[in-house]
């Protein structure tokens, strides 16, 4: 077995432990409100932990692209929803080959725009399938912005030869700007407003599926919905630790590791780590990732190859020091990597690639 002390910097730590407790907490929570839990695979983007995901209960998997999907097929994953505005006909074979590895292909409809190119792609595709539409509930992304429009996009979809409406789905991603639990539940409150009423203009039941890790134990303790596509929860970031999301600085399951390569300054010291590791996602402001074992020790600005680290705790960094980082926002930060390092009881057990990695096709 590997020492931690032996991997090369800058690299990803996973706890094993961590994860583990997040993926059967997370399970634990939709098995008990009889909810699908069907986790977006965008953070990990790693057939060894969809495998786990899988094993502890989920129905199946979210992904935003083709590609990601295609890459989680070795996980044994049968049901798949692409959360996406689907739109290229170039990719008509692929996702017929999807379909056919498949027990259940969900696409998206967002718009009645997204709908006429969708249509021509699953012509080309020469396949049916079912669709959930997309319903805005505030992040302002995709998404229909009106009952009136959920009950028209509704009607374009029942008239369409090639998808069977199957439900209302939305990314209210804008729960991250919560700071209390009781934003969290007005949101959620909010967005179950916005369901229920494109669904009282579209005239028939049909299931939700909302998706966030921020709000998905608000929206399983109070709102009947089919299933939960949260992400995030798998590793845990600093805007899930610091906000109202439910999870703690110890469930954190995936660190950056990184060395201190200079102190130019008594206030500023440099690691290893830059935008190629961290991406640009901040938290706060201006926070780019926070020592685990120090107070108030941030990174707050990037070059390509540096991290700039500052706060109090500064002075007390050497060269050549390791410390741990928790990204502002973990799913960009895996992308960037390889693999990841998995460790548990002080040991290097594992290495996982992240087999999606860059898979945005
Ligand atoms: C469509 C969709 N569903 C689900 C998620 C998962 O959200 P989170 O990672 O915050 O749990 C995302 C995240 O971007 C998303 O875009």
């Amino acid at each position: 077995m590997q020492s931690p002390d032996a991997i090369p910097s800058p690299a990803l730590i996973v706890d094993l432990d961590r994860l583990d407790r997040n993926i059967s907490s997370m399970q634990a929570a939709c098995d008990a409100a009889g909810v699908e839990l069907w986790p977006h695979i965008k953070t990990h983007k790693s057939v060894a932990v969809l495998k786990k995901q899988l094993a502890a209960g989920a129905k199946g998997a979210t992904c935003a692209k083709l590609g990601e999907a295609e890459a989680m097929l070795p996980s044994g994953v049968r049901r798949i929803f692409i959360a996406y505005s689907l739109a290229d006909v170039s990719k008509a074979r692929r996702l017929r080959e999807l379909a056919g590895m498949l027990d259940e292909l969900i696409l998206a409809v967002t718009s009645e725009a997204h709908l006429e190119v969708l249509e021509k792609v699953l012509e080309a595709a020469g396949i049916s399938v079912p669709v959930l539409m997309a319903v805005d509930t505030g992040l302002l992304r995709e998404g229909v912005r009106t009952p009136v429009a959920a009950g028209e996009l509704a009607d374009r979809i029942r008239s369409s030869r090639r998808m069977k409406l199957a439900g209302l789905y939305t990314h209210e991603g804008h729960a991250y700007q919560a700071r209390t639990p009781q934003q969290v539940e007005l949101l959620v409150r909010a967005a179950e407003d916005s369901l229920e009423a494109a669904r009282d203009e579209i005239g028939e039941d049909i299931p939700i599926w909302p998706g966030c890790s921020v709000t998905a134990t608000e929206f399983l303790k109070r709102f009947p919905v089919k299933a939960v596509r949260p992400g995030a929860y798998v590793f845990g970031d600093l805007n899930l630790a610091e906000g109202p999301g439910g999870m703690t600085f110890d469930d954190v399951a995936l660190h950056v590791l990184a060395t201190v390569v200079d102190r130019p300054e008594p206030d500023l010291a440099l690691i290893d780590a830059g935008s190629k590791v961290f991406s640009s996602d901040k938290y706060s402001g201006n926070i780019t990732a926070r020592a685990v074992d120090r107070e108030d020790v941030n990174v707050t600005r990037l070059s390509e190859e540096h991290g700039f680290v500052t706060g109090r705790g500064v002075s007390n960094l050497r060269v050549g020091d390791r410390h741990l980082f928790i990204p502002a926002h973990v799913c960009p930060v895996v992308n960037l990597a390889d693999r990841v390092h998995v460790v548990r009881g002080g040991e290097v057990v594992d290495v996982w690639p992240v087999d999606a990695r860059g898979r945005s096709d």
